[in-house]
């Protein structure tokens, strides 16, 4: 029997000890060994919890127990996470997370013990939740050379997004939603501002490319500033609003990578994948595109990617599954301010007429979207394919001419 320990019992930890416990016969039959959970650690009190004889608030419990050999870390965010993570490793117990924000800050480093101690640090769950999307990628996927990888990485802005785009629901009542379904971070502000799906991109980014692109180098934008107008147009011109996190390799070795709301072609891959649903296009240069869809966040989803880690440590105890990056630095990644693509912009004058000729000066191609509804002295336009920077001035003359810019959304060719 193998001994186990999980750090965290909030909504992913309740649920990796329920499907451990419900599922232990089958699991057992997997990896040949029965799995035992040792120990449950959480700083608050469960005492009418059917696992309650588990709960132990002290960590040295779990890291001076030499029978338990893998660890759980499901506890989120990076302190204690970190220290913990690095403890057991050093301790040469392996570690299974669903911690994408210790995975993208720390990985490089918690790799490199665990390829030391050898030991296997894994993290199928940190993106994509119930998502198979890192063993495919560093396995079945391996053969190519990855030209782009682009999704929806985060549920509960795209659950957000949905209930704008279907229901006009409004930004707060989605988000409440979202929260009580427990799809968001405890800040959900990691959630709406990007920071969860910028944590994501960054982690396959570094697993494609074999070194670490810190989740500071991604420019990242979250939902926050888009509005049911925004939407609206979107829809007029053919298209929705989703937050995608992408990544390119380019030709001089470095890479392009942002997180953003994009306007898709409702033809997109991407366009339906909706609600709490992830969708991960990878494209190969031998495969071509492939597209993983599934629930992206959620108790359940989340906790089978951590138990299949857990199951899958038990069955290589004695070898170290190759899970590896380097470090890596500022100059892997191209400034975004020379990322050149068309957007949608969505402006307002006290005089239209003249303000859409002014448009024309500062912009190539433009082309008005035209709403039935639109607001009084409020227009929208998509221009030709335009750099970041050079946008940044165009709009900066638009509004010195009196012309009030109110977003600007990136229309992708996904
Ligand atoms: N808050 C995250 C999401 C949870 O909504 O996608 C899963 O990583």
């Amino acid at each position: 029997m193998i001994q186990v320990a999980v750090m965290g019992h909030g909504v992913v930890g309740s649920g990796v000890v329920e499907v451990l416990e419900n599922h232990r016969d089958s699991i057992a039959k997997r990896a040949k060994e029965e799995i035992n959970i040792k120990y449950i650690l959480d700083i608050r009190e469960f005492p009418d919890s059917p696992y309650a004889s588990k709960f132990t608030k002290n960590f040295d419990d779990i890291l001076n127990d030499e029978e338990v050999k893998v660890v759980a870390e499901v506890m989120g965010g990076v302190h204690p996470a970190y220290d913990f993570t690095k403890a057991c490793l050093l301790a040469g117990k392996s570690v299974v997370t669903s911690n994408k924000e210790l995975v993208a800050t720390k990985g490089a480093e918690l790799l490199s013990i665990a390829r030391e101690k050898n030991v296997n640090y894994f993290f199928e769950a940190s993106v994509g939740g119930g998502i198979p999307i890192i063993r495919p990628i560093n396995q079945c996927l391996a053969a190519n050379e990855f030209v782009e990888i682009a999704g929806i990485l985060n549920g509960t802005t795209n659950f957000i997004l949905t209930k704008m785009i279907k229901d006009s629901m409004s930004f707060e009542d989605a988000l409440k939603m979202a929260q009580q379904l427990g799809y968001a971070e405890r800040n959900p502000e990691a959630d709406v501002e990007g920071h969860d799906a910028c944590r994501k991109i960054a982690i396959l980014a570094s697993l494609c490319y074999g070194k670490h692109i810190y989740p500071e180098l991604v420019h990242t934008n979250g939902i926050t500033k888009i509005t049911l107008d925004d939407v609206a147009y979107a829809d007029v011109w053919g298209g929705v609003i989703k937050l995608i996190g992408q990544v390119m390799r380019l030709e001089d070795g470095r890479v392009e990578i942002s997180v953003e709301p994009m306007i898709l072609s409702r033809d997109s891959q991407l366009a339906n994948v909706d609600d709490v649903f992830n969708g991960i296009l990878v494209r190969g240069d031998a495969t071509g595109d492939v597209v993983f869809y599934g629930k992206g966040a959620g108790k359940l989803p989340t906790a089978s990617a951590v138990v299949a880690d857990i199951i899958d440590s038990v069955k290589h105890l004695k070898t170290r599954k190759y899970l590896y990056w380097d470090d890596g630095d500022a100059s892997l990644v191209r400034p975004y301010e020379e990322t050149v693509y068309p957007v949608m912009i969505r402006a307002a004058s006290d005089d239209k007429a003249s303000a859409l000729s002014k448009v024309s000066e500062y912009f190539d191609g433009v082309k008005q979207i035209v709403r039935a509804d639109e607001s009084e002295g409020v227009f929208a336009f998509t221009t030709s394919e335009i750099s970041v920077k050079d946008a940044d001035n165009a709009v900066a003359e638009l509004e010195k001419s009196g012309v009030k810019v109110l977003s600007r959304i990136r229309i992708s060719d996904l």
